[in-house]
């Protein structure tokens, strides 16, 4: 099944852009329109609030999806992890909407929100890649992700997957409230897909970056301002499960309030630097960390480069960078791995859907 690919999860990274194509075509009718189903529009646009639960890198799509909620659809989102929410429960609204995001559809601690909350009569949405999972047929809606099988234990396309239809279900609610984008997304989408191929093409550049930078560290640390601290807290979840590298996500402006007490000779420090409204900031914190001795990655974008970035991702609309932004995330992960020895596609401890809460 995996073909002429050593491992599930670099055939999945590959898949990537493939399957943000499909999601164009799946979600677009024959005049090229984005759609919804009418009956989950009408859920979303009658919410008074959003409450986005999920665990894990799920969870950090879900980070995203109350970005585009908020800024487009202009509903307003909480995002929970699962696990915390039941004890956790926050004052909910009058009419709240529940998403769980969940690529396998299986997950124990969503499970049991999903339970309670429809005890409580509220309407939920299941956003899952697995159609008949159990989220799916407990949930009032379902969106699928149509990622195909995702083997690899670490997820990689579910999440770009994840992030692409979250834009488009907040896209398509903000029209219906008559506040249609300024943009085209289905194209913006495809612009992304495109960016996500020219960069598996550049494996080699990804290979090296781990050798240079991971393959002897004890510890690693994303920062990244806005989107890009979300972006840094995915690609830390990659790398420590499956490369075992103490890997953490901050906030870059969080640095000084404690974690920059960790920052040694040498310890690599990735800095994401895909938003001109954040760049002076971030490009300060790279500083700071490189006065204190780390050895840093700057990853930024195309129009925001600067001479010492170890690498430049291609251009695509500046609300759509996770998705581009990620993939040599999950590249350098895997490259990591497997200079280290891991067992890629089934690190230790992990299951690939944890049924048990
Ligand atoms: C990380 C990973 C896990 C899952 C989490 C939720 O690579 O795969 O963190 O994201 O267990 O799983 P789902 O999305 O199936 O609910």
């Amino acid at each position: 099944e995996k073909g002429t690919y050593p491992h599930y999860m670099l055939k999945e990274i590959d898949e990537q852009p493939l399957v943000i194509r499909k999601i164009i075509q799946k979600y677009q009718d024959d005049n090229g329109q984005l759609v919804i189903q009418p009956d989950i529009l009408n859920a979303v646009d009658e919410a008074d609030r959003v409450y986005i639960v999920a665990a894990g890198t799920s969870y950090h799509a879900g980070l995203l999806g109350k970005q585009f909620i908020e800024k487009w659809a202009k509903t307003p989102v909480e995002v929970h992890v699962a696990s915390e929410f039941s004890y956790n429960m926050p004052l909910l609204s009058e009419n709240p909407l529940f998403i769980f995001i969940s690529q396998s559809g299986e997950t124990a601690d969503s499970r049991a929100v999903l339970v309670q909350v429809k005890e409580l009569g509220y309407k939920t949405l299941t956003i899952t890649n697995v159609p008949g999972s159990t989220l799916s047929r407990e949930a009032d809606y379902t969106l699928l992700l149509h990622a195909g099988p995702e083997i690899a234990v670490a997820s990689t396309k579910a999440y770009t997957a994840q992030i692409a239809v979250l834009s488009i279900l907040a896209a398509v609610t903000a029209e219906r409230k008559g506040a249609g984008l300024h943009f085209d997304l289905a194209q913006e989408l495809g612009i992304v897909a495109t960016a996500m191929e020219a960069l598996c093409d550049q494996k080699e550049e990804f290979e090296y970056i781990a050798r240079e930078y991971l393959s002897t560290t004890r510890n690693c640390f994303f920062i990244g301002r806005a989107v890009d601290y979300y972006v840094g807290l995915e690609g830390s979840l990659k790398l420590k499960e499956i490369s075992y590298i103490q890997a953490e996500g901050f906030a870059g402006g969080e640095l000084k309030h404690g974690t920059i007490a960790l920052i040694e000779n040498g310890t690599p420090v990735i800095a994401l630097a895909t938003q001109e409204h954040v760049n002076l900031s971030i490009r300060g914190n790279v500083k700071e960390v490189v006065a204190r001795g780390a050895n840093p990655c700057i990853i930024s974008i195309k129009g925001l480069e600067e001479e010492d970035d170890r690498f430049v991702l291609p251009e695509v609309h500046e609300t759509l960078t996770p998705l581009v932004a990620v993939v040599p995330l999950q590249l350098i992960s895997y490259f990591a791995a497997l200079h280290r020895g891991c067992d890629v596609d089934k690190p230790r401890n992990l299951a690939k859907s944890v049924t048990v809460e």
